[in-house]
């Protein structure tokens, strides 16, 4: 069992499923910290582990969603999870990112309905929003 399909099943329905083989992001969980693709790792290995979920960071997720909103850079949002996700942990492990880090860092992160664009000014505002980028 992935431990995509083990969080589902306990109820983290913000856990998409895109793709299954490592390419679209929508599963990216946190595990000890880090993002992972949860359809890439097995639940039988995160036993012991700490594993985050959109569900375990609601206040930061809607703290940045605030700013993917004021974009439009969020349609049908069934890539905003794990976009979230990604944005999260990157935001702990860049400091002040330029574009093309932020870039490099949300590559995986697939979304067919608006764009990158809108995406990229959301995560630069909300970056120096919190003085991590200007
Ligand atoms: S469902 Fe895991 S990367 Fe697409
Ligand atoms: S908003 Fe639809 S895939 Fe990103």
């Amino acid at each position: 069992m992935t431990l995509q399909q083990y969080l589902r099943q306990k109820g983290c329905v913000s856990v998409k499923c895109g793709c299954e083989t490592g390419n679209c992001g929508l599963c990216t969980v946190h595990l000890d910290g880090k993002s992972v693709l949860s359809c890439t790792v097995l639940a039988a290995r995160c036993d012991g582990r700490t594993v985050v979920t959109l569900e375990g960071v609601q206040e930061q997720a809607a703290a940045f969603g605030a700013f993917l909103a004021d974009e439009g850079a969020e349609q049908y949002g069934f890539c905003s999870p794990g976009f979230i996700m990604d944005v999260l942990a990157m935001e702990r492990e860049l400091h002040e990112p330029t574009e093309d880090e932020i870039k490099a860092y949300l590559a995986g992160n697939l979304c067919r309905c608006s764009g990158y664009q809108g995406q990229l000014r959301a995560i630069q505002k909300y970056l120096a929003a919190k003085g991590e980028r200007v």
